[in-house]
């Protein structure tokens, strides 16, 4: 099976240049106010698509087990590093495009700055969509190409893409802003109804972020936010998703090795053994290595 490209985080300190040195205090929080507004309070099983170093995971605490999914190690490690190894947590190195696990295993999931590197954003969504049991939550964040500044740069002349149209805008290879319209209309397809929309970083300005307190800016956004239900011009979209259907999920068994199948074949039946996972259909062996299940490339 082909896909898309990887926005491959491998060996990167994003974490710590774009987060703790960065200059996002205000962003951080005002994601914090965003997702506490949409998170059940409490739950079994969470799936992080996209979860890099961890640094919303401990906003997930109401949950059970929560699932962290990277394509990067490094990031998952440093995601240990932050959170320890126990049974809460379960550290995945996958491809959202080709997810490890059966169908209809978790209770939520959330995506959080990471469909902004998805080539293919209703590829990914529809893998997401598979792993969802009925009345499950999905939390998206997604970067908004229909923003203030690209509104006015585009008016100004300033910038050739339109913010008005609904494809997709790769402002940077494998960057991509999407229209609210369009992120409305994959979920839709996908069966899911949208349960809450809020906006989020209004005030990203430099000069604001630098006079006025990170805390202070972040509640003034947490006052704006729930203007998302009528309209959304800021560069941070937050959707809360839910699947509406009337199966009957089985329950999800204690066992780890039973949320997964075969990414390659999906076959089900995977045996665990010392320092790998057996797929017993293909014959494909996928990595265990320092607490983290690899289902990047078969081991050779
Ligand atoms: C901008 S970071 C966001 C990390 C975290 N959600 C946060 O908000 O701090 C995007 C993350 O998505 C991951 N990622 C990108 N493409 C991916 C893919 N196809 N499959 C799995 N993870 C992917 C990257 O490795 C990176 O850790």
């Amino acid at each position: 099976m082909t896909t898309p490209p990887v926005c491959n985080y491998e060996g990167s300190d994003y974490q710590q240049s774009f987060w703790e040195k960065g200059g996002r205090e205000y962003e951080d929080r005002a994601e914090a106010i965003a997702l506490k507004r949409m998170l059940p309070k409490s739950g079994k099983l969470m799936l992080e698509l996209g979860a890099g170093a961890g640094r919303n995971t401990p906003r997930y605490a109401g949950f059970e087990r929560i699932v962290l999914l990277d394509y990067s190690t490094t990031q998952l490690i440093q995601a240990q590093e932050k959170l320890g190894c126990s049974d809460k947590y379960i550290y995945v190195a996958a491809d959202i495009y080709r997810l490890p696990f059966r169908d209809r295993q978790f209770d939520a999931a959330t995506m959080i700055r990471a469909l902004h590197h998805m080539a293919d954003a209703p590829k990914a969504l529809k893998q997401i969509r598979n792993v969802l049991r009925s009345n499950a939550v999905f939390i998206l964040e997604f970067a908004n190409k229909l923003n203030f500044k690209s509104i006015l740069r585009y008016l100004l002349g300033r910038q050739k893409w339109s913010p008005f149209s609904l494809e997709p805008v790769e402002f940077v290879k494998l960057n991509f802003d999407f229209h609210p319209k369009a992120i409305r209309k994959w979920l839709g397809e996908l069966g899911f109804s949208i349960e809450k929309i809020l906006t989020v970083s209004h005030f990203r300005l430099g000069l604001l972020k630098r006079i006025v307190p990170a805390r202070l800016l972040a509640a003034l956004d947490g006052l704006f936010q729930p203007t998302g239900e009528f309209w959304q011009f800021t560069p941070s979209v937050f959707v809360k998703a839910k699947i509406k259907d009337t199966v009957q999920d089985d329950e999800v068994s204690l066992n780890v090795v039973d949320l997964f199948k075969c990414p390659d074949c999906e076959g089900e039946k995977l045996e665990e053994m010392n320092d790998h996972l057996h797929c017993t259909v293909c014959e494909s062996n996928w990595a265990v290595r320092e607490g983290i299940y690899d289902f990047r490339e078969r081991m050779k």
